[in-house]
């Protein structure tokens, strides 16, 4: 890279005007990098709104549907289904994971009937259906890693059979990859995606997701003997690694904007298409400060977008998706 002197170089001529800065731009945003999560709820016609993330609902079945048909009609390409399950469901084996005709599934089968072009991802963790609101299946007060991953396939099957297209094991258990990819082969799911929650921290980010999807009052402890340290990078790589050998097709880096660097080492270092996910938290400081009027809600959304492309992002989970899609057309 070799730069001129001043006045040779003058770097204002090239922002000069908004067709020279389009012209220059290095990175761009576009509804290809979006994938929309959606929180699902039982009932008809109905939704309740989740007061830590303005703007987010949970929908009932036909509402998410209809979500769906909205977001397809805006090219978003998938969209993400986090469900709220009621108590009553909720056991220390958490069986309602893997029942066939779970929310979830029903919501799966429903969006690909009416929507089949829009891609859908479904997450595997137990936490919605986990009596100890954990991730993992719990035993006196120890989160059981390969009891936990025997429950993360049988989940897994039941989303791919419902017509999942993208499986989002975001529990960080270990071996699950590899058990989840096993079991899909052999069940002749053979094109099911899987988008590895690879590089999943522990973080206080996740507060407002917790609330949408039922979680937080149940939540004993904290998820830091599975979720990753904060202080740790190199560890990001090897789980990475692992993932993509076990078989999974992309990975995920999440929280987003406080693990940008993240977002970079694994974009640098394999070939492997990396999602992140800008979670509950970021949307909801982002949102809390608009609301108050201390920024500009709109330009502060685009920029926190455009930041996880410029460290080499080729999707976005993001409670944002349709605004942003409404605001490129
Ligand atoms: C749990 C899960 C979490 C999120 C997605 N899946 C929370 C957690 O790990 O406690 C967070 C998403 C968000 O905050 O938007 N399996």
């Amino acid at each position: 890279m070799t730069t001129g002197s001043f006045p040779a170089t003058r770097f204002r001529r090239t922002k000069r005007t908004d067709a020279l800065r389009r012209l220059v731009r290095e990175t761009s945003l576009s509804v290809d990098d979006l994938i929309w999560p959606i929180f699902i709820r039982e009932g008809e016609d109905d939704e309740t709104p989740v007061p830590s993330m303005p703007g987010v609902s949970r929908l009932t079945p036909d509402r998410a549907v209809k979500a769906a048909e909205m977001a397809a009609g805006l090219g978003i390409p998938a969209i993400c289904l986090f469900p709220y399950i009621d108590t009553a469901l909720k056991t220390e084996l958490c069986e309602e994971a893997w029942n066939p005709d779970n929310l979830s599934n029903r919501v799966t089968r429903a969006i690909k009937a009416a929507v089949p072009d829009i891609a859908i991802m479904t997450d595997v963790a137990l936490d919605p259906y986990n009596i100890n609101g954990h991730d993992g299946i719990v035993r006196d007060g120890v989160i059981l890693n390969d009891e936990s991953v025997a429950a993360l396939v049988k989940m897994t099957l039941a989303q791919a059979d419902a017509g999942a297209d993208i499986i989002g094991p975001s529990d960080m258990m270990d071996g699950r990859i590899n058990a989840m990819r096993q079991a899909l082969e052999n069940a002749g799911h053979k094109d099911v995606c899987i988008l590895s929650y690879a590089a999943k921290y522990a973080s206080a980010f996740y507060g407002p997701f917790r609330d949408a999807v039922g979680a937080s009052g149940l939540l004993t402890g904290d998820k830091k003997t599975y979720q990753m340290d904060p202080g740790n990078t190199d560890e990001a790589l090897r789980l990475v690694e692992r993932d993509l050998r076990e078989g999974a097709d992309m990975v995920m880096v999440k929280p987003g904007m406080p693990y940008l660097d993240i977002c970079r080492r694994v974009s640098d270092a394999f070939g492997a298409p990396v999602a992140a996910y800008q979670v509950s938290g970021e949307y909801a400081m982002i949102k809390a400060a608009a609301e108050n009027g201390w920024l500009d809600g709109e330009m502060a959304m685009f920029e926190s977008l455009l930041a996880f492309k410029r460290a080499g992002c080729d999707a976005i989970l993001t409670y944002f998706a349709v605004d942003v899609a409404r605001a490129l057309l």
